[in-house]
């Protein structure tokens, strides 16, 4: 080589190593909560939405219909704001401009002129009956409908590009249009369009649409294009912050549990969709609270899991079956899900707008502390949730799935109350009191969800668990780095391709999560044979967010988890005050005893627990977090 040439050579690699990034520490904690808080997704949405009850058969008379009950049944006064459309009440995108047209001829309001249309009188009469008013679109150029609807007067109209009525390639334009233009609150945002059309599939190969991605397989999440699809909601996300300047948006993810979403949603949008449609059949409403109901960590005020909407009103959830709509509602309160009504509520029976306007439960779901249940006690037929709320007291449920009756013993201890003082239980159906000491016998019919708001005497007097405020505990880095199906999530012959095909096999990757009260594969928090009642379970190289605003210390009792099948490599914990190390522990290994850690919080407003392992699999390295709790003293 030409000295000349040798230089140029060098400089390139010194010019090259000066400028390469470094590498960026998931683990470095950041003093900053990263969790979604954009928008007004503070408090779990509620309201109602079209697609249960009509699909995208939908007009003007039926969604004002149901507003209308809305307004009259008092139930917008108990929360239901949000009157949603779902897919169906696009007709085209107009050429050359791009330029979305409603079906007018199904909603009459939006007429404006030839070959255009306007929502505005629609989301205005909303508007003024104290409603807000929710739209639908998809991440790709077609939507769901368009992919499996069979009714052609209900899809969109034209050529293949006016028949592109989804986001892909228009976000800015429909976003302003929705949201400026057209006076939305709210957009639920589809996934079919970036998963269905395939440049191999039949839809797109008979030249009626064109192909997109797939960026998703619902399957399999291994052939998930995950950064793509999160590169998209960031790109709306962007746009819903520009086209509302009061912030009054709500944006809905609904790529069904895909694409590794339930791990991801909280960091994009307000609710976010963990399963497959809902039908209203009893399995199917099992796999979609199972879904979620192990994700309590992963829901914060501002990012909710959303098992997807109430089918109270249709089959196995109507007036005859009023036990198991009222479970649907209890579940659905207890996990924080969206409340969303997915029945025409102008011929919903009294029997069922009663179970919609229990105030009681409703104040559980909407609790401002933002804690979603936990599970106290869990087997394939009984199961009991714990929720903390803002006032200190509890809230219990005791969920029979199964089908036969049981006598559960309800303990002080699941409640984390003394069991040698009082514990007052209400039912929040029947509103009778009881009360106990120690333990009380439920008998719980198949199906049947007992629902009761609850005080006692806290065991731990001066401060609350971590597992006991979700809300405020944020799994920023999970240290799940090959995503897996979860096997645990319910399988039922009642989904949507009836018994076709293979069966429901496991496809909601997010094993291994983090877990409130529990190792990451779902057994018991223990630490060489000391098992913890209380703690959060997490693969190593991981890092949790913790908000604090009282809280004087954090202490803890850490080590491996004894589930972890990894005995060679150490793990050391620490905990981080707005970015400052305040304490940490020594390497620890499998089989050593649980190390106790403490740190003085007092006047931190972001506590970081980094628990850091060189070199392992973090999938074979549970840790735990033992007794973790925020103290007031
Ligand atoms: C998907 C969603 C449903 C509904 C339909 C509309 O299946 O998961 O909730 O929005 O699309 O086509």
């Amino acid at each position: 080589m030409k000295t000349s040439a040798m230089i140029a050579a060098v400089a390139a690699l010194l010019c090259g190593a000066a400028t390469a990034a470094k590498p960026v520490d998931p683990l470095a904690p950041t003093a900053r909560w990263s969790a979604y808080t954009a928008g007004r997704g503070q408090l779990p949405p509620m309201g109602w939405n079209s697609w249960n009850v009509f699909a995208s058969d939908i007009d003007e008379a039926k969604i004002m219909g149901s507003a209308q009950r809305i307004v009259s049944s008092g139930l917008a006064q108990k929360g239901y704001r949000y009157v949603n459309l779902d897919d169906g009440w696009a007709l085209k995108r107009r050429q050359p401009d791009g330029r979305l047209i409603v079906r007018t001829d199904r909603f009459p309001s939006a007429r404006s002129g030839a070959n255009d249309s306007n929502f505005k009188p629609f989301t205005d009469r909303l508007h003024a009956m104290g409603l807000k008013a929710g739209i639908y679109s998809d991440l790709g150029r077609n939507t769901c409908a368009e992919a499996f609807g069979t009714v052609d007067a209900d899809l969109p109209q034209g050529n293949v590009l006016e028949r592109e009525v989804g986001l892909y390639g228009h976000i800015d334009q429909d976003i302003a249009l929705y949201f400026g233009e057209w006076g939305f609150d709210y957009i639920k945002v589809d996934g079919c369009g970036i998963r269905d059309y395939a440049p191999t599939s039949p839809r797109v190969t008979s030249g009626k649409f064109r192909a997109v991605g797939p960026f998703i397989d619902s399957g399999q999440v291994s052939r998930s294009d995950i950064p793509a699809v999160k590169a998209m909601f960031q790109q709306i996300n962007n746009a819903l912050v520009r086209d509302n300047p009061d912030g009054d948006y709500l944006l809905s993810l609904c790529v069904w549990g895909a694409a590794d979403v339930r791990n991801w949603g909280k960091d994009y949008g307000s609710v976010s969709r963990t399963s497959d449609d809902i039908s209203p059949a009893w399995g199917r409403m099992l796999v979609n609270y199972d879904s979620a109901v192990t994700r309590a960590l992963y829901a914060h005020p501002g990012s909710w899991n959303d098992p997807d909407m109430l089918h109270i009103g249709q089959s196995d959830f109507d007036a005859g079956h009023l036990k198991e709509a009222r479970t649907h509602f209890a579940l659905w309160a207890m996990i924080n899900a969206p409340l969303l009504i997915g029945t025409d509520l102008r011929k919903t029976p009294q029997s069922l707008l009663d179970i919609f306007g229990n105030s009681d439960i409703i104040a559980l779901n909407q609790d401002s502390a933002g804690n979603q249940a936990t599970i106290a006690y869990d087997t394939s037929d009984v199961q009991i949730l714990v929720k903390t709320l803002a006032s200190g007291e509890k809230a219990v449920a005791i969920f029979n799935r199964g089908s036969g009756g049981y006598d559960v013993d309800l303990t002080a201890a699941h409640l984390k109350y003394r069991d040698d003082a009082p514990v007052t239980l209400t039912d929040l159906w029947s509103k009778q009191r009881k009360s106990f000491t120690g333990q009380i016998k439920l008998h719980v019919d198949p199906r049947e969800t007992l629902i009761f708001r609850t005080r006692g005497t806290r065991t731990l007097a001066d401060g609350l668990y971590l597992s006991e405020q979700p809300g405020r505990v944020n799994p920023a880095v999970d240290g799940v780095i090959h995503p897996q199906a979860d096997p645990t999530i319910f399988r039922t012959a009642a989904g949507w391709t009836g018994t076709k095909g293979a069966g429901d096999r496991p496809i909601y990757a997010g094993w291994g999560g983090a877990r409130a009260d529990s190792a990451p594969y779902g057994q018991v928090l223990q630490i060489a044979g000391k098992p913890f009642p209380s703690g959060i379970g997490i693969l190593a190289n991981s890092r949790l967010e913790v908000r604090n605003d009282r809280a004087a210390r954090l202490t803890t009792m850490v080590g491996v988890d004894d589930s972890a099948s990894d005995k060679g490599h150490a793990v050391t914990f620490a905990i981080y005050g707005d970015g400052r190390l305040l304490a940490k522990s020594a390497p620890l290994k499998w089989g050593m005893a649980a190390q106790p850690l403490s740190a003085n919080v007092g006047g931190v407003k972001l506590v970081e627990l980094v628990a850091r392992s060189a070199g392992a699999d973090n999938a074979q390295l549970p840790v735990s977090w033992g007794d973790a709790a925020l103290l007031l003293r």
